[in-house]
């Protein structure tokens, strides 16, 4: 089969950095046609030049990238730099990337690419706030008609939240634009916490990775201690999850993911459940919406070392 053309929008993040060199290390299975920024885990300055740094680690020059969005839609900003480190990309050594951002707007990129392309040819996987598709689907509703599918890390239902008691924090950081993807009849899969959460390091699989010498493998090596140290000390729990490679994942081996169709609505109004996602299994109509419910966490981290390697 040959590469599928992918759109990744994500905010780097360390576990976003980890998804685009399992992504940029696959281009046996992946077109990627660009890679779209936003802010989240931190600015939207720094998530657009942790792309490109990302993106010279993975000698993948060829990617364009696109920065995009810099706050949410109406919400108040929050970033989560406590949890990925100043600089977006936890103690990894940070070098001036070697080619700037491409010069038109993520949402622009997104909004044109999608429009020109023919129906259901393009996959999008997001990983962080959904600010950019938003915009791209108020800009050109019809984006939609080539999205063959998207694939977000998003949202929690039996696990909890993780920036509150009850919200996820890609759809705390834009409740707004959850809602409005969520509610747009595009062909979603949603990974939230339920999932990634049981998609964790463990020492037996740091040894693994560590093992391997490539500089992407290093990189990931050294981008998942951080988020152990991280998850150790913010958390309380052992092994950094793999919030966003997981969509990445998905996308290259959907066996590995038990997916149930599922009604997702977004809280946008209260202060304290701001972006709960209310999952609900007990359809009242059709949807093209599906949860994952249940991951193969070994086949997702044979399936990283096996990349990396
Ligand atoms: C999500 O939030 C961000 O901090 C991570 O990069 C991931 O996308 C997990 O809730
Ligand atoms: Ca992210």
């Amino acid at each position: 089969m040959s590469p599928r053309p992918l759109i990744i929008d994500c905010d780097p993040g360390v576990d976003d950095a980890v998804a685009l060199l399992l992504a940029f290390a696959s281009p046996d299975v992946f077109d990627i046609v660009g890679v779209t920024t936003v802010a989240g885990n931190v600015s939207s300055t720094l998530t657009a030049r942790n792309a490109c740094i990302i993106r010279d680690i993975a000698e993948r020059a060829d990617v364009p990238v696109f920065a995009g969005a810099a706050g949410p839609l109406m919400a108040e900003t929050v970033e989560a730099g406590h949890f990925h480190g100043e600089s977006g990309l936890g103690d990894l050594a940070i070098a001036e990337p070697s080619c700037d951002v491409s010069a038109a707007h993520a949402v622009h990129f997104l909004a044109e690419t999608l429009v020109a392309a023919a129906p259901n040819s393009i996959s999008l996987a997001v990983t962080g706030p959904l600010t950019n598709l938003a915009l791209a689907l108020r800009l050109a509703p019809e984006v939609g008609r080539a999205l063959r599918e998207v694939v977000i890390m998003g949202g929690a239902r039996t696990e909890g939240g993780n920036i509150t008691a009850s919200a996820e924090f890609n759809i705390y950081a834009d409740p707004h634009a959850a809602r409005i993807v969520f509610a747009s009849g595009l062909p979603i899969v949603a990974i939230g916490l339920d999932a990634t959460h049981q998609v964790r390091t463990t020492d037996a699989r740091m040894r693994e990775l560590g093992a391997l010498s490539s500089a992407r493998a290093r990189a990931a090596h050294q981008l998942l201690r951080f988020g152990e140290h991280v998850e150790r000390t913010l958390a309380g729990r052992e092994g950094a999850p793999l919030h966003d490679p997981c969509p990445i994942a998905y996308l290259m081996r959907p066996d590995l993911f038990t997916t149930v169709p599922a009604c997702i609505a977004v809280e946008t109004e209260s202060t304290l459940t701001r972006g709960h996602t209310a999952v609900e299994f007990r359809l009242q109509a059709p949807t093209n919406t599906r949860w994952a419910a249940q991951v193969d966490a070994d086949g997702v981290f044979d399936e990283l070392i096996a990349r990396l390697a």
